[in-house]
C-alpha cells in the first residue's frame, strides 16, 4: 500500500510539473480564461484572423503551431448531419455515420415537459460527441408567424414562453458532453423563401415580447455557446453583421460571451462583419470548389480582406482580439476541453429517448366516440391507407436531412404493435411525388406510381368498407415546397389529392383515424367527417412505434399544439386582409420589404383578440382520459410590482386511465394604456395523474409576468390595475379565471 501511495505522488508531482511546463493554453487544467489570454498573447494577427472562417464546408482553423485543435461543426437539431468531404455538401459515404433521427423540434415542443427537452439535448449531444463534432448546429427557435414557413418543423411553435422553456433544457444536455448549441437563426427569418433578400421591419415590443426571448432564454438561462446569425435583413443589414442584433442586442444588451456563427453564405461585406460583430463566418462563395477560387477561403470576408485593412491600418486590433477571444473561448469550451467523454451513437438508450418524446409529442386533435385507442380484443382487421404510412421522412428537407440508421415506419410499427391481435392491410391511397435523395443519401424507396388516382382511391375504398378500422397516415413531406428548407408551401392545404381520400374513406368507414405528418398546420375540410386525427409531426427513427404506442393505448397521448391550427389561411394574420407574407419586391434591387404589421399579435394572440374561431387552437391536445379543473385561487388578491402572486389550481384524472395534462396559465391585462394580446400564456406545468388522483398545480408569478414592453422607454412595463389569470387545457379551452390587482 505504502509503494503505491509514493508511486502515485510521484505521479501527480510528475503531472503538477508537465503541467507546469505546458503553456497556459495547452494546460486543460489551467481556466479557459486563462487559456485564451494566454493563446492571445501568443497568436500572430495571421493566426488570429485565421481562426474567424472556415477553412472548409464544416470547419474552421485552430492554431496548429500551438497545439490549439480546429473547430468542427454539423448539422442539425434532430439528429447529426452524415460525414461529408472537406468541401462538399454531399456525403463523404462513410459506412459507420448512421445516426439516430429524435423528434423535430415541433413535436418537442408539442410535449410541453422540459424534462423531455433535457433528454433530448443529452442524447443528441452524445451523438455528436461521439462523431467528434464541437457545435451542434441547431436547435432553431425563430417564431412559426406562417404556417407556409418550410422550415417550422425545426422550431418550436408560435409562443415565445414555450420556446424559451423549451430550449433551455435541450442545451444544457447538449453541452453537459463538452459539445456547444448554435442557437438559430437570429433574428427573424420566420419564412425561406427569399431567405437572403427579406428586408424585416418590426416594431419594437413585437421584437422583444415576441421574436428575442427564446434567443434571450438560450443565451441568459441556456447559456448557448454560439449563435448562428439568420441570413435575412433587418434595417437594410444583413443579421450576419448586424450591429443592432448582433452588437447592441446580443452582446451589450444580454451579455452573450460566446461566438456568432454567421449561416453559411450569409455574409455579404467585410467592413460590416469587422464592426457588427460577427465571429466566425462559414460557407461564403464556396458550394464545393467549383463556385470559388482555388483559395476560396482565403477569399473569405473575413480573411485576406480583413488581414489586408488590418495591415494598412483599416481596421483595429482591439476588435480583432474581441473575436478571436470569442472563437478561442468556443475552442476551449470544446474541441479543446478537458475530460469530455467518448459519447455514444444510435444507443437503446436513443432510440429509447427518441421513442418517448415522440410518444409526449405526438398530440390527439379529435376522438369521436372514444375510437382510439384501438379495441385488439376481437382481433380487428385493420385498413392502412396513404403514402406516408411507408415514406422515410428523414431524408430530405434540407440541412437537418439525415443517415439514419433506422426508420420505422407507421406502417411497420403498427404491424409490430398488433402483430397477432389484428389483421393489418395497406393500400397505397395517393401517391406524393419520389423525392428519396438529399446529399447523396438514398431512402433506397422506390415510390413510383403507375395507377391513376382514382384507381387508388377505388382500391382503398374498396378494402376500407371490409375493415374495422381505416388509418389514414398522409400530411407533408420533406420535398420542396412543403417542409423543406429554402423553399415554403403555396398554400394551407394537403398536397397530391389527399382530401379526396379522407372524403371517400369517411363515406365508407366511420372508424376512420387521420394521421397527420407533417411539421406545420394544414387545413382539414373533412375534420367533422372523420372519427380521431393525430398530430403525429416528423418523429424520427422511432415514428412508427411512437405512432403505434399511441394508437394502441400502449402510451396515452399528451401533446398539446405548440401552434394554432387555423380554419383558413386568411384567419392567419400576415395572410389576413389579402396581406402578402412576403413582403414586396423592390423596384431597383433584389430586396423584399416585409413588415410585420400584425405586431404582437401572432398566433392564438391574434386570434383571441380578433374572436376568430381557429380548426384547432393553440394548447390543444386531447387524452385518453379526462381531467378536470377544480377553482384557480390566489394567495392575495393585491400584490405591488416588488413582490409575487402564487395561484393554484386543483386537477383531477376523471378518467380510468393514467394520462398527463399540461396545466397552462395565461395572463389578461383587463385595462391597459397600449393594445395587449387578450391574454398572454406566462406558466405551464406538466401533471401525471393517476385514475381518481387529483394534484394542485401551482404558478408563481412576479411582475415581469405582467409587463408589456416598452418600446418608448425601452423597458418591460408593468401597469398596476387589474388582471385576469385562466387555468386553461388549451388557449381557447379556458377552465377557471382567477382576478387579482396590481397596485
Ligand atoms: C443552411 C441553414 C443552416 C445550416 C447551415 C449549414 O443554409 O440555414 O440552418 O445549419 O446552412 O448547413
Amino acid at each position: 500500500m505504502k509503494h503505491c501511495i509514493t508511486a502515485l505522488t510521484a505521479i501527480l508531482a510528475g503531472l503538477a510539473a508537465a503541467s507546469a511546463q505546458l503553456p497556459p493554453c495547452q494546460d486543460p487544467a489551467a481556466p479557459i480564461e486563462q487559456r485564451v489570454e494566454d493563446a492571445l498573447q501568443r497568436m500572430t494577427t495571421a493566426e488570429k484572423v485565421a481562426i474567424l472562417h472556415a477553412q472548409s464546408k464544416f470547419c474552421s482553423p485552430g492554431v496548429k503551431r500551438l497545439g490549439i485543435p480546429e473547430l468542427w461543426t454539423t448539422d442539425g437539431p434532430h439528429g447529426v448531419r452524415p460525414e461529408v468531404l472537406w468541401d462538399e455538401w454531399r456525403q463523404a459515404g462513410w459506412t459507420n455515420d448512421s445516426c439516430v433521427a429524435f423528434p423535430a423540434l415541433t413535436c418537442l415542443a408539442a410535449t410541453w415537459n422540459p424534462d423531455m427537452a433535457a433528454l433530448y439535448g443529452q442524447s443528441i449531444g452524445e451523438e455528436a460527441l461521439y462523431r467528434g463534432k464541437d457545435v451542434l448546429l441547431g436547435p432553431g427557435v425563430n417564431i412559426y408567424r406562417t404556417p407556409l414557413n418550410g422550415r417550422n418543423f425545426e422550431y418550436m411553435g408560435e409562443d415565445p414562453l414555450l420556446a424559451s422553456r423549451m430550449v433551455v433544457p435541450y442545451i444544457k444536455g447538449v453541452q453537459a458532453n463538452g459539445v456547444a448549441t448554435c442557437v438559430k437563426h437570429f433574428a427573424l427569418n420566420n419564412h425561406e423563401r427569399n431567405r437572403h433578400t427579406t428586408n424585416v421591419s418590426v416594431d419594437d415590443r413585437a421584437l422583444y415580447e415576441i421574436y428575442l426571448p427564446a434567443f434571450k432564454a438560450a443565451v441568459n438561462e441556456g447559456g448557448t455557446w454560439s449563435i448562428m446569425a439568420a441570413y435575412n435583413l433587418h434595417g437594410d443589414q444583413h443579421l450576419c453583421h448586424n450591429k443592432r442584433f448582433l452588437v447592441d442586442i446580443l452582446k451589450n444588451e444580454w451579455g452573450f460571451d460566446g461566438a456568432v456563427l454567421s449561416d453559411w453564405g450569409g455574409t455579404h461585406n467585410t467592413d460590416e462583419a469587422i464592426t457588427n460583430g460577427l465571429d466566425l463566418e462559414f460557407g461564403s462563395w464556396t458550394n464545393g470548389l467549383s463556385n470559388g477560387a482555388s483559395n476560396a477561403y482565403a477569399n473569405y470576408y473575413l480573411a485576406d480582406p480583413y488581414l489586408n485593412r488590418l495591415a494598412d491600418g483599416r481596421a483595429d486590433t482591439a476588435t480583432l482580439n474581441e473575436k478571436a477571444r470569442r472563437v478561442l473561448r468556443l475552442i476551449f469550451r470544446t474541441a479543446a476541453r478537458p475530460g469530455k467523454g467518448p459519447g455514444n451513437m444510435c444507443s437503446e438508450a436513443h432510440y429509447a429517448a427518441a421513442r418517448r418524446i415522440a410518444g409526449e409529442g405526438i398530440v390527439l386533435l379529435r376522438n369521436r366516440g372514444g375510437v382510439l385507442p384501438l379495441d385488439l380484443s376481437r382481433q380487428p382487421r385493420i385498413l392502412v391507407v396513404g403514402e406516408n404510412a411507408l415514406r422515410m421522412m428523414t431524408v430530405g428537407g434540407g440541412s437537418s436531412s439525415l443517415k439514419v440508421q433506422r426508420e420505422v415506419s407507421p406502417l411497420d410499427g403498427l404491424r409490430a404493435a398488433t402483430a397477432g391481435r389484428a389483421t393489418v392491410t395497406y393500400a397505397r391511397g395517393y401517391a406524393g411525388d419520389a423525392g428519396g435523395e438529399f446529399d447523396g443519401v438514398t431512402t433506397g424507396q422506390d415510390l413510383t406510381e403507375t395507377r391513376t388516382p382514382a384507381e387508388l382511391i377505388d382500391e382503398a375504398v374498396g378494402m376500407a368498407r371490409q375493415a374495422d378500422y381505416v388509418i389514414f397516415v398522409g400530411g407533408l413531406n420533406k420535398s420542396a415546397g412543403q417542409d423543406c428548407e429554402d423553399a415554403d408551401r403555396a398554400s394551407l392545404g394537403l398536397p397530391y389529392g389527399q382530401d379526396a381520400v379522407i372524403e371517400a374513406l369517411a363515406a365508407v368507414n366511420p372508424n376512420l383515424i387521420v394521421v397527420n405528418i407533417s411539421g406545420n398546420a394544414v387545413a382539414m375540410p373533412w375534420n367533422d367527417r372523420v372519427g380521431a386525427i393525430l398530430q403525429a409531426w416528423y418523429i424520427g427513427s422511432e415514428a412508427g412505434n411512437a405512432i403505434a404506442d399511441v394508437l394502441t393505448g400502449r402510451v396515452n397521448p399528451s401533446g398539446k399544439l405548440p401552434m394554432t391550427f387555423p380554419a383558413a389561411l386568411a384567419d392567419v394574420p400576415c395572410h389576413a386582409d389579402g396581406r402578402d407574407y412576403l413582403g414586396t419586391r423592390r423596384a431597383d434591387a433584389d430586396i423584399w420589404d416585409v413588415s410585420y404589421d400584425e405586431g404582437v399579435l401572432v398566433g392564438y394572440r391574434w386570434f383571441d383578440t380578433k374572436k376568430i374561431k381557429p380548426l384547432y387552437a393553440f394548447g390543444h391536445g386531447l387524452s385518453y382520459t379526462t381531467f378536470e379543473y377544480g377553482k384557480l385561487t390566489a394567495d392575495r388578491d393585491h400584490i405591488t410590482a416588488a413582490d409575487s402572486i402564487t395561484l393554484t389550481v386543483p386537477v383531477t384524472n376523471t378518467g380510468s386511465l393514467a394520462g398527463a395534462e399540461t396545466v397552462q396559465l395565461y395572463i389578461s391585462d383587463v385595462k391597459a394604456s397600449v393594445l395587449r394580446p387578450a391574454k398572454e400564456l406566462k406558466a405551464f406545468e406538466k401533471v401525471y395523474l393517476e385514475p381518481g388522483q387529483t394534484k394542485n398545480v401551482s404558478f408563481t408569478l412576479g411582475r415581469d409576468a405582467l409587463a408589456y414592453f416598452d418600446a418608448d422607454r425601452h423597458e418591460w412595463v408593468a401597469e398596476p390595475g387589474r388582471f385576469k389569470a385562466h387555468a386553461a387545457a388549451s388557449s381557447a379551452d379556458i377552465r377557471s379565471t382567477c382576478p387579482f390587482t396590481l397596485d
